[in-house]
């Protein structure tokens, strides 16, 4: 897939004629051509930065505000977030980081919504988001309007809800249940009713979806997955087209204080050339495993966008570049589950998603998400897939004798 290389100038590059996408991502972090200097920006550790005389035009003066490994990090984020619009417009976006994903949620949410005004939630969207918003953000006289559970057909549960709204949360795919609703369509509804759209991307990341490109006015990511790969850190970002929305993100992250340290900003700066390649093989593990979890009989459903027969794959496929790492599948109880779980050895049991190392959990044991019982959310790593599948074989086998008579 090819895309317009318009960022090329500025990632210091002299020609226009188009980079595939995984060259624009891995060369993004390289520092411009000065002989004898570092190819790639190290982390900056200031409170206060020098500030004689009058701070007018000072790019840095206190490290709450801002911070140049910040800068260097919103840059490539935004090289990632930018795009083609529909009606063929190339826009720049520009990337605000936060100290988690819920801390980008938060900004969003703190950002537009006032008391009064109405936001309209999926049911089965990431639920400590949903929580917040129902929590404090309704005591504070914000209305929340639920959509039971957004997929194909959200286009009919959220238009009649559109009506007086501030804000449509979108999804998608969403966490964990992985139901994929079309977010240029409901980009358009929004705008039409003149609802802010908000996309919380963090499964796919701006690599496998660019939700500003569909249309959405926010592209929120939990960075803690996918993009920085490790599982050693905890960051998330906002991207944006419009200028005064990124005026009120920042003025957010300024007065709210939970800044990103710059250790972290930096650690996830030097994950981010590696994402094309963990992306193409946590990708493809994913769908080799959704393909084979999906052929056995002690799987009840398989929940991934990338096979033919999930219901929003036509969606996806349109809309994204990559289906994601996540792969959900239903056991037929909470018991089969937990013990295709113990049985398994290369399934790490761990919350959280999108390392270099497979991991899984039964969904359910946290309470926080409506499924069922025997619900395994796994986040397929870049394990040879054979030894996954092997795996995951030799666990399933076990089952009917660990399970007699329990099933
Ligand atoms: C879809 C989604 N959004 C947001 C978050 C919050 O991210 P963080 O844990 O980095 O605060 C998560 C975390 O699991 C998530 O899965």
């Amino acid at each position: 897939m090819r895309f317009v290389s318009f960022k090329a100038a500025r990632l210091g590059m002299d020609w226009e004629g188009g980079m595939r996408e995984s060259t624009r991502v891995v060369r993004s972090t390289l520092t411009p051509v000065v002989a004898g200097t570092s190819m790639s920006a190290g982390p900056v550790f200031a409170a206060p930065f020098h500030a004689p005389g009058d701070p007018a035009g000072l790019a840095y003066s206190y490290g709450r505000a801002h911070n140049p490994t910040w800068t260097e990090l919103e840059r490539v984020l935004g090289v990632m977030e930018s795009g083609v619009l529909a009606d063929g417009g190339a826009y720049d976006a520009q990337a605000v980081v936060f100290a988690s994903g819920m801390a980008a949620v938060t900004a969003v949410f703190g950002a537009v919504l006032r008391p009064g005004d109405v936001v309209v939630v999926p049911a089965n969207s990431y639920y400590t988001a949903r929580n917040l918003l129902g929590g404090y953000f309704t005591e504070m006289g914000v209305v929340v309007r639920t959509v039971p559970r957004m997929g194909v057909n959200a286009l009919e549960q959220v238009t009649p809800l559109l009506e007086g709204a501030r804000l449509l949360w979108i999804e998608s795919p969403s966490n964990p249940t992985m139901d994929v609703c079309d977010i240029a369509a409901l980009s358009a509804a929004a705008r039409a009713a003149g609802v802010l759209v908000a996309v919380d991307n963090t499964t796919p990341t701006a690599l496998g979806q660019r939700p500003l490109a569909l249309g959405a006015d926010f592209s929120i990511a939990s960075d803690t997955k996918s993009l920085s790969g490790q599982g050693d850190i905890l960051l998330g970002h906002v991207a944006v087209r419009d200028a005064e929305l990124l005026t009120k993100l920042m003025q957010w992250r300024n007065l709210t204080g939970g800044i990103l340290g710059p250790m972290e900003a930096w650690l996830a700066l030097r994950s981010i050339p590696t994402l094309p390649l963990r992306l193409e093989k946590t990708c493809a593990n994913a769908l080799a495993i959704a393909e084979f979890l999906a052929g056995r009989s002690e799987v009840a459903q398989v929940l991934y966008p990338g096979l033919k027969t999930h219901p929003g794959h036509t969606i996806a496929a349109r809309q994204m570049t990559y289906f994601g790492a996540v792969v959900s599948f239903e056991l037929k109880s909470q018991v089969a589950a937990e013990a295709f779980l113990a049985k398994a050895e290369l399934l790490t049991e761990a919350t959280s998603f999108g390392g270099v190392t497979t991991t899984a959990e039964r969904r359910a044991k946290w309470g926080g998400d409506a499924v069922a019982g025997g619900l395994i959310r796994m986040s397929a790593g870049c394990e040879a897939v054979e030894d996954l599948i092997a795996d995951m074989a030799q666990a399933l086998n076990s089952l009917p004798q660990a399970l007699d008579g329990l099933r």
